[in-house]
């Protein structure tokens, strides 16, 4: 319980209140405050937090790989207009998801030759989007190549940098829905189908510029990524002795884990795992006499979930058999996580409870499902009905998961920094759910 604080953003405090009652503040700013200002479930985005992450990488990358580095924010752990602003503003690449996220990435004018495109089954729309944006898109199958080739020749344009996605055969150790390595994966194309898409594009003149493969996510042991980049560097190893190519850019995407839970502590660091990373790339580079390519990494949950704080509020205490329930106002349709990947979370209380310890609770949403359930069994406080809980490690894959399961509106998101605190995306409305909903003709 007493390392839970560090679960939060690195700007969390616990401060003495005005009526004695201690209360978490995050980047300066009064949780209850914001929630009385702004309503609940609402979810917060530290900068500096997100700031720290980023210059974790960068230091990592700066001090162990001694070639040229880029970082990529994976889009899909969060794209709001405000991440894409920001990340645009610390030079950082963006990765797209199809046409919707390139769309949040346009209006939030990201430059387009720091955009990625991945997908792997992109629509005609996507790749129209793709092209129109100038983004790089990183090829995950011969008959998207195939596609993408033929509208180049229609439309007399030429495309834009290639990546091609390799399957490694190898993946992390993690969660079999967020595996994406593995040689039966639906990702991205094996090392005789890289083969083919090189002669490909080698035939149409299309340059490829790089080599992209994620084995991941959420992951703590970078020890499988070893076998992966060997398989990769081998095969750019063998085709470089036969044809002289070798990509400027090698992504070995993202997928570094985040403790979310006080047992999860103490967690390794960014820096560890950017060192295995650059160190293996580096040698296995050396040993086969290949130029060291751009190393592109592609982190998502690594720079946004620490930096995220999701707020409810308890509306009824329930004792059902053995179990205290604390009954929230958000759950599911916010965050998913719990129930697609049994992903365990904490929470803290935001005013000090002003009754002593009674034990584990565990926290559902209102959601008719039992699968609704944020947390189980955690040690809390006596926290009354009323009460306002923060669960920490909430920025990454909620927002961008978040559904209107059960008419649910998708909660505010407000930008914490200098100690201010700005309405970055507003609560959806009933207006907002019926807007796309046509009817039945007479
Ligand atoms: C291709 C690709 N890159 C990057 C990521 C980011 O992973 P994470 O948010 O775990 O760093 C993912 C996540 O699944 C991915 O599929």
């Amino acid at each position: 319980m007493e390392r839970r604080l560090e679960l939060f953003p690195d700007t969390a405090q616990i401060v003495a209140g005005d009526d004695g009652r201690t209360a978490l503040t995050i980047g300066g700013c009064n949780l209850a405050a914001l929630a009385a200002a702004y309503g609940t479930p609402l979810y917060l985005f530290d900068e500096a937090t997100l700031d720290a992450r980023v210059q974790a990488y960068r230091d990592a990358l700066a001090a162990h790989y001694p070639a040229e580095a880029a970082i990529t924010l994976a889009g899909k752990a969060l794209l709001l207009k405000a991440s894409a602003q920001w990340a645009a503003r610390r030079g950082l690449w963006l990765d797209c998801t199809g046409a919707g996220e390139l769309a949040i990435a346009a209006a939030a004018d990201f430059p387009g030759e720091r955009l990625l495109v991945h997908g792997v089954n992109k629509s005609d729309e996507d790749l129209h989007a793709s092209l129109e944006s100038a983004a790089v898109i990183v090829v995950d199958n011969l008959t998207e190549l195939q596609r993408l080739l033929a509208m180049a020749t229609a439309g007399d344009t030429p495309l834009p940098a290639l990546w091609l996605r390799v399957r490694p055969g190898v993946a992390v150790d993690t969660h079999a829905f967020r595996q994406t390595g593995q040689s039966d994966s639906k990702f991205g194309m094996d090392p005789s189908e890289v083969r083919s898409a090189l002669a490909l594009c080698s035939a149409a003149g299309q340059t490829v510029e790089g080599v992209h493969f994620h084995q991941g996510s959420h992951f703590h042991n970078v020890q499988p990524i070893a076998p992966g980049l060997e398989t990769v560097l081998k095969l750019i190893a063998q085709i470089h002795a036969e044809t002289g190519w070798a990509p400027q850019v090698l992504s070995p995407g993202g997928g570094w884990g985040v403790p979310y839970h006080e047992d999860d502590l103490p967690h390794p660091s960014i820096e560890d795992y950017v060192r295995f990373v650059a160190e293996a790339l580096v040698a296995g580079c050396a040993a086969r006499a290949l130029p060291l390519p751009r190393l592109q990494l592609e982190p998502g949950r690594s720079i946004v979930a620490q930096a995220g704080v999701a707020l409810y509020r308890v509306g009824a205490i329930k004792q059902s058999g053995a179990r205290r329930w604390l009954l929230l106002d958000g759950g599911l349709a916010d965050n998913p996580r719990p129930a697609l990947y049994s992903a365990r979370y904490s929470a803290l209380p935001v005013l000090e409870p002003t009754r002593a310890a009674v034990g584990a609770a565990s926290l559902a949403g209102p959601y008719c499902e039992s699968g609704d359930v944020l947390i189980h069994d955690l040690p809390l406080p006596a926290i009354a009905e009323g009460e306002l809980l923060a669960v920490p490690v909430s920025g990454a894959y909620h927002l961008n998961m978040a559904s209107n399961y059960n008419g649910a509106r998708r909660p505010a998101v407000l930008w914490l920094r200098s100690g201010h605190a700005q309405l970055v995306q507003r609560r959806e409305t009933v207006d907002d759910l019926l807007r796309r909903d046509m009817g039945l003709d007479a």
